[in-house]
C-alpha cells in the first residue's frame, strides 16, 4: 500500500505543562456532560433500552457519568437480524474502503484524544497516563489492522502449465464482540476493527461498567462514516443477552475478552450447532492470567522493584497482564522484600482524575468486596506483610489499598487464582529450577517476566518459562501493537495474538480457486 509504514502512536508526556492543561480542560469539558443518556443503535437507529443503567464514577460514587440503555433479549435478536442483513454489502465493499474507514476512525480518536481519556478516567477509574495509553492503543489497532488487511487482500497465486491457482480470504459473517471494562476503548476497538476491516458486520457488546466509553466509540465510528447497518451498539447485561448472542444460528464469530469463567462457557455454548445454523462458529477468547515475575539472585534490584511495583499495582492490578506473583531467589529474598514494601508504601492513592494518582479505585462494589474478602481469607494461611490504608477515601469510592503477602502456599488461592486487584504474593525459590517450576505451576499462561543478568539463566527462562508474552528486565504490562503482539495460552486464551500478524486470519475464511486453462 502507498501508506506510510505503521508506527505506534506516541503516549502523552504529562510532565509538559501544556499536556497537563489540556487534560484538565478535557476533564472539565467531560464533567459538564455527566448524566447524558446513551441509547442502543440498531440498524442505524437510536433505540431506547428496556431499562437504563446508571454508570457511576468509581472514584466518587455520587457522580453519575451517564445513563446507558440496556438491551432486551428481543433487541439482541433485532441487532443480529440487522447485522445479518447488512453483511453481503459490507462483504463486497472493496477492502481499501474498509481500511480507509479504520484510518478515519484513528483520526477521529486523535481529534478527541483528551476527551476520550477523560471519559476513561471518570468511568473506569484509570489514572491519566493509563487512560492516555488506552486511547493510543485504540489508534494503533486501527492503523495496524487497516494495513494488515491490505496485506492479506493480495491473493496468493500459483501457476503451473495449464493451471492457475488462487488463494484468497473472505469474511465470515456476523461477528459478536464481547469486551471487558479494563481497557474500555482499546480492547473493544481492537476486536471490533479487526472484525470490520475483514468484512464482517459487528455487534458491539461492551462491559456494563464501561458502556459510556463504548458509546463514545460508537459515536466516533459514526463520525468516521461507518455505514449505518454495519455496526450495532448493544450494551446490556452479559448474563441476559450474552447467551442469545452466543447461541444464535446467524452469528459466525464470537470474539471475547474477559474472565476465564465466561470465556470457557462461550467456548462450550458456541460449539453446539442449533438447527438452521449452516456453519461452525469461530470463538476467539482472551482470558485471565496469574502472572509471575522471577527475580534472580543477581538482578538489578532498582529495576526489579520498580518493574514489579508497576506491573502489580498499575491500575490497581486490574490488568490481565498484571503481576500477581513475584518469585524471588533465596539469596536476595530479604533485600528485595524490604525494598518492595518501601516502594509500595510510596504509592499515592487518590481519585483517578487527580494527576498524582497511582492507585485509583477498583471498578465497582462487587470487585472491592471480592478483593477484600480474598485478602481476609488469605490472612489465615499466608502472612500479610504490608497493607495500605485508604483512609477517608473508603467513603468516597471503591478504593482498595495494596496488599503484599509472604509465606504463600503454592497451591493456595493467592498463588493459583486471578484476583484482579492490588494484591501481590511473594514466593521464595531455592534456585532458578525451583523458580521456573513455581512460575509454570498454574493453569494460566499469559504474561511473565524475569530480572536477571546471568546469560545462562536468561537462556533457560526464555526456553522454559512458558507464557504468551515474556518480558526480560522490564515490567510485564503495556504490550504495544505490532512490537509485542499480545495473548496467552493454556487457560489464558485460544486466540492468535491481538496486534500481531495472525490476528485477522481468525475473522476470515480462506478459499482456493483452481482454473484449468
Ligand atoms: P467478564 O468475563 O465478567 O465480562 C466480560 C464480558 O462478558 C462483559 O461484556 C460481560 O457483560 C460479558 N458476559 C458476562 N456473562 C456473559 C455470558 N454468560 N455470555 C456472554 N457474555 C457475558 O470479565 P470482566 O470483569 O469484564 O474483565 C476482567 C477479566 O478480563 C479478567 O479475567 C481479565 O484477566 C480478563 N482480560 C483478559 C485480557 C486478555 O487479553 N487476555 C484483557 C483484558 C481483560
Ligand atoms: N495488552 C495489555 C497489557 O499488555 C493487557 O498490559
Amino acid at each position: 500500500p502507498d501508506w506510510p509504514a505503521f508506527r505506534n502512536e506516541p503516549h502523552t508526556d504529562f510532565s509538559r505543562l501544556r499536556a497537563q492543561e489540556q487534560m484538565r480542560a478535557a476533564l472539565q469539558r467531560v464533567r459538564s456532560q455527566f448524566g447524558g443518556t446513551y441509547p442502543l443503535v440498531i440498524a442505524g437507529q437510536a433505540v431506547a433500552g428496556a431499562r437504563w443503567l446508571e454508570s457511576v464514577n468509581p472514584s466518587r460514587l455520587a457522580e453519575i457519568v451517564g445513563r446507558v440503555a440496556l438491551a432486551s433479549p428481543e433487541q439482541a435478536q433485532a441487532a443480529i437480524a440487522a447485522a445479518r442483513q447488512a453483511f453481503p454489502r459490507w462483504r463486497d465493499t472493496p477492502v481499501r474502503e474498509r481500511a480507509e474507514l479504520l484510518r478515519r476512525l484513528a483520526e477521529e480518536f486523535r481529534q478527541r484524544r483528551w476527551d476520550l481519556s477523560a471519559w476513561i478516567i471518570y468511568e473506569t477509574g484509570k489514572p491519566w497516563r493509563e487512560a492516555d495509553a488506552d486511547v493510543a492503543e485504540a489508534i494503533d489497532f486501527c492503523e495496524y489492522y487497516a494495513r494488515e488487511m491490505l496485506r492479506l487482500a493480495v491473493p496468493r497465486t500459483c501457476h503451473v502449465p495449464g493451471e492457475d491457482n488462487l488463494y484468497f480470504y473472505e469474511p465470515r459473517g456476523v461477528a459478536v464482540v464481547i469486551a471487558p471494562w479494563n481497557f474500555p476503548l482499546a480492547i473493544l476497538t481492537g476486536m471490533a476493527t479487526a472484525a470490520l476491516v475483514a468484512g464482517n458486520t459487528v455487534i458491539l457488546k461492551p462491559a456494563e461498567q464501561s458502556s459510556v466509553v463504548a458509546a463514545q466509540l460508537m459515536d466516533c465510528l459514526q463520525a468516521a462514516g461507518a455505514p449505518p447497518n454495519v455496526v450495532q451498539f448493544l450494551p446490556g447485561i452479559g448474563e441476559e443477552i450474552g447467551p442469545i448472542l452466543v447461541e444464535h444460528p446467524d452469528v459466525s464469530i464470537i470474539t471475547f475478552t474477559g474472565s476465564m469463567r465466561v470465556g470457557l462457557w462461550i467456548q462450550e455454548a458456541a460449539a453446539r450447532t442449533p438447527p438452521g445454523q449452516d456453519h461452525v462458529k469461530r470463538v476467539i477468547a482472551e482470558m485471565g492470567g496469574k502472572n509471575a515475575i522471577i527475580v534472580d539472585a543477581d538482578a538489578d534490584l532498582d529495576e526489579a522493584v520498580k518493574g514489579v511495583v508497576d506491573s502489580a499495582f498499575g491500575y490497581s492490578g486490574q490488568k490481565c497482564s498484571a503481576c500477581s506473583r513475584v518469585i524471588v531467589l533465596e539469596p536476595i529474598y530479604k533485600a528485595f522484600l524490604d525494598r518492595l514494601i518501601e516502594a509500595t508504601r510510596s504509592l499515592v492513592i487518590a481519585p483517578a482524575d487527580d494527576p498524582s494518582c497511582f492507585i485509583g479505585p477498583v471498578i465497582d462494589a462487587e470487585a472491592r468486596q471480592r478483593i477484600e474478602s480474598t485478602i481476609a481469607a488469605a490472612e489465615h494461611y499466608a502472612r500479610l506483610v504490608y497493607r495500605a490504608s485508604v483512609g477517608p477515601l473508603a467513603q468516597q469510592g471503591f478504593y482498595v489499598g495494596p496488599a503484599i503477602f509472604t509465606d504463600v502456599p503454592e497451591d493456595s488461592p493467592l498463588a493459583q487464582e486471578e484476583i484482579f486487584g492490588p494484591v501481590l504474593a511473594v514466593l521464595r525459590a531455592k534456585d532458578l529450577e525451583d523458580a521456573l517450576r513455581i512460575a509454570n505451576g498454574t493453569p494460566y499462561a499469559l504474561t511473565g517476566g524475569c530480572y536477571t543478568r546471568h546469560p545462562e539463566h536468561l537462556r533457560r527462562v526464555i526456553a522454559e518459562f512458558r507464557v504468551g508474552n515474556l518480558y526480560i528486565n522490564r515490567k510485564i504490562t503495556g504490550a504495544l501493537v505490532e512490537r509485542q503482539p499480545f495473548g496467552g495460552f493454556k487457560r489464558s486464551g485460544i486466540g492468535s495474538k491481538a496486534g500481531g500478524p495472525d490476528y485477522l486470519l481468525q475473522f476470515l475464511w480462506p478459499r482456493t480457486v483452481t482454473i484449468n486453462q
